[in-house]
């Protein structure tokens, strides 16, 4: 087995951050959201949502969208990703998207609870992941409904390149790059397991792509 690569923390440089806002994620990032639906179980929900390493707010967007009456508190440490985010989603839903710039573990959040919390592609950046899991049983309270997305951490550098190329061929070489970090510093599902049942966290863990997983369920 291949073994973990980490990469930096926040996405902070400027070219980085315009690569990612620009990439094409709308087939992962709408299956999350056909996900996230599945999870939360009810078309109308109105509560307070929670987006972890919220990027430039392609899935926060696409979230205020999908529950016209939800309002989404959006969070980053990076303050070039959350600049983006604000320049990129329209004026109209920005009234029910708050952006908060803070940095996992530290980062104080408005509200002590949420409806909702979910996340992509945060915790493969984090070097210590046990930070993502009890950074959500801290803001979580019971019925809060919790859908996590990542990256899977592939056998060999051979096929992290090989998804590079099938999956990222016509991106930038600058996302290319970022990309195959990423996969170097994802977790497998075995290692996802077992933070979670270190932390006494019930969640439901499933591949849901060749490259992708998929952690959900309801806090008791
Ligand atoms: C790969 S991007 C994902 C963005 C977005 N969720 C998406 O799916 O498009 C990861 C984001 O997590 C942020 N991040 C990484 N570590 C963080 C931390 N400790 N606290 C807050 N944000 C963090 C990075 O700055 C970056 O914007």
């Amino acid at each position: 087995m291949m073994h973990r690569i980490v990469e930096s923390e926040l996405m902070e440089d400027e070219a980085q951050v315009i690569a990612y806002a620009e990439a094409d994620f709308d087939t992962p990032h709408s299956q999350f959201i056909e996900r996230l639906k599945a999870v939360i179980n009810n078309p109308d929900f109105s509560g307070l949502a929670l987006d972890l390493g919220c990027g430039p707010g392609d899935i926060s967007r696409r979230f205020v969208e999908a529950y016209p009456d939800a309002i989404l508190h959006a969070v980053d440490g990076s303050e070039t990703m959350i600049r983006r985010g604000q320049l990129l989603i329209s004026p109209a839903l920005q009234k029910r998207i708050r952006f908060v710039l803070g940095c996992l573990p530290s980062a104080i959040l408005p509200n002590p609870d949420y409806d909702i919390i979910f996340s992509n592609s945060l915790l493969h950046h984090l070097h210590e992941p046990l930070v993502l899991w009890n950074f959500i049983k801290h803001y979580a309270r019971p019925g809060t409904c919790v859908a996590i997305m990542d990256l899977l951490r592939p056998d060999s550098k051979e096929i992290a390149q090989f998804m590079v190329e099938s999956y990222a061929a016509n991106e930038p070489k600058i996302l290319q790059q970022d990309f195959y970090n990423s996969l170097l510093a994802a977790f497998t599902l075995e290692e996802i397991k077992q933070q979670l049942e270190s932390v006494d966290l019930t969640l439901n863990v499933g591949q849901s792509s060749d490259r992708h997983v998929f952690i959900s369920g309801v806090m008791p």
